[in-house]
């Protein structure tokens, strides 16, 4: 069995004042000291990031950022560089979020120079797909994420090279905020299909040790039984993430 540590990751999109973002982080931190063998991440906005990261201290739990640009500094008003991402902390970036897709006009061409910018930082992409309901309701779930892996990872599969801690997430745009949760079973098929579009692409041993995360209305009621398919290595979890107490019990989720 591959080892592929599970990690569970918390969007906070746009919510969150500084001082309750760190409120936030300090009270995962301290009620998931314990926690072994789950990977914690956070991804708070731009604004408190550098916050976040002081009141993380020497804690495990890891920073992201939510989206970056592609160029390292430039003339590109209200643009972030995965350099200064650097700067703030961030080791992480979630890129192609279906939000940045749907509302920011963000094509997967611009994911893929996007994920080429951060690996050559050293920054760990976290690469979302996923289709509408409309898309899944026409029977397309498996074209459009198939389409969305090859634009969004063109520059590896030019390559022949992904880095191993490169991050995938499926994010049913259906069941992102709606509590619409993908079942277990249908949540399984895609990432499966995923996984067996990595393997064709970059080979065996790579796919079978990268991450695919899972994203649409996780919670601590269901966070089990996701966890439990083969191919759903952790979560991308939005609402649920900005509550300590629900963040903290889907973190637990082994002792639910
Ligand atoms: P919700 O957990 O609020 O459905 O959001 C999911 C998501 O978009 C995480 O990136």
């Amino acid at each position: 069995m591959p080892d592929r540590k599970p990690l569970i990751a918390g969007n906070w999109k746009m919510h969150l004042s500084v001082a309750e973002a760190v409120e936030l982080v300090r009270r995962i931190a301290a009620e998931t000291e314990d926690v072994q063998g789950v990977e914690v991440l956070v991804a708070p906005p731009f604004t408190t990031l550098y916050a976040v990261r002081e009141a993380l201290g020497d804690s495990r739990i890891r920073l992201g950022a939510q989206n970056m640009h592609w160029e390292m500094s430039g003339a590109y008003t209200g643009e972030i560089s995965g350099k200064m991402l650097q700067e703030a902390g961030c080791t992480y970036v979630i890129l192609g979020h279906s939000e940045r897709r749907a509302i920011f006009n963000e094509t997967s061409e611009m994911v893929d120079l996007k994920a080429r910018a951060a690996v050559s930082l050293g920054l760990i992409p976290i690469i979302c797909v996923g289709e509408t309901l409309e898309e899944r309701e026409a029977g397309r779930t498996f074209d459009v994420v198939q389409a969305q892996l090859e634009g969004s990872l063109n520059n590896f599969k030019e390559e022949k090279f992904i880095p191993p801690t490169t991050v995938m997430a499926y994010e049913p745009v259906w069941a992102i905020g709606t509590g619409k949760t993908a079942t277990p079973s249908q949540a399984q098929e895609v990432h499966q299909f995923i996984r067996g579009w990595l393997e064709r692409t970059f080979g065996t041993g790579v796919s079978a040790g990268l991450r695919i995360l899972y994203g649409g209305s996780v919670k601590p009621e269901n966070i089990a039984e996701l966890m439990a398919e083969p191919d759903i290595d952790g979560a991308l979890v939005g609402g649920a993430s900005l509550n300590a107490d629900s963040f903290v019990r889907i973190i637990c989720y082994e002792k639910l």
